[in-house]
């Protein structure tokens, strides 16, 4: 199956993901095996976390861009940026330092997992006052929700797009996150799957490909094709 990735730490030497030019082609490479051809790379943004990456971001964009030109021909590239959520964030976007997803009012975000349930749901409000559609970055990892998804599906029905990440039905993130990943899915509440892969070993490598398959065996072929590459390409294209 043709995949989407719109949400993967493939740059090199900006965030905690990629480390080396090596690291980033082999990550790249791995995906497009498994069938990725469409990939929006989202480098962390957060000026106090991960510095000021935005001059690393191009270098390391151009160069993969100029790899998969010549060996991964039938690959999409985009860009973004996973916007670490704080208080003025938006601004930071506002002004061109943190980009959305490929241009378009998407914006992908995430918070701390153990970040305090009213700080998220107060960010994710800001963001949509902000004018950018938000894009919950592994909206199953937030420990504030384990005991309370419902608060997740209000967020689903007020236009936050709810992203899960590659492995965490698998139990790749441990119990308690499979747990809410399957909630999730059980209620129909993910719109897309991400790799948020950081690594090209194995660990932090999360396979699309094989979160497709879990989802295409338990929901049917339609739900993982909406959820690992339509609903991904419609957003990087800025469609409702
Ligand atoms: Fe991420």
């Amino acid at each position: 199956m043709l995949l989407a990735d719109m949400h993967i730490h493939a740059l090199y030497g900006v965030d905690d993901g990629a480390r080396t030019e090596e690291e980033m082609r082999a990550i790249v490479t791995k995906s497009y095996e498994e069938g990725v051809r469409v990939m929006c790379v989202t480098p962390h943004f957060h000026p106090r976390y991960f510095g000021d990456n935005r001059e690393g971001v191009q270098t390391a964009f151009d160069g993969l861009k100029e790899y998969a030109r010549e060996n991964l021909p039938k690959l999409m590239l985009f860009r973004g940026n996973e916007l670490r959520y704080d208080k003025g964030a938006p601004a930071w976007v506002n002004q061109g330092d943190c980009h959305t997803l490929n241009g378009t009012d998407y914006l992908l975000f995430d918070f701390l997992m153990d970040d305090d349930r009213d700080f998220i749901v107060d960010g994710v409000r800001d963001i949509q006052r902000s004018g950018y559609r938000p894009v919950l970055a592994h909206a199953e990892r937030y420990t504030a929700f384990h005991k309370d998804w419902r608060t997740l599906r209000s967020m689903k029905e007020d236009g936050v797009v709810i992203q899960m990440n590659a492995g965490s039905l698998e139990g790749d993130y441990g119990r308690a996150i499979m747990k809410q990943a399957r909630t999730l899915m059980d209620y129909g509440i993910v719109d897309v799957v991400g790799s948020d892969t950081h690594r090209p070993d194995s660990g932090r490598y999360y396979s699309l490909a094989r979160t497709a398959e879990t989802i295409r065996k338990k929901y049917g072929e339609a739900a993982a094709e909406a959820l690992c590459r339509r609903n991904i390409i419609e957003i990087l294209l800025g469609e409702d």
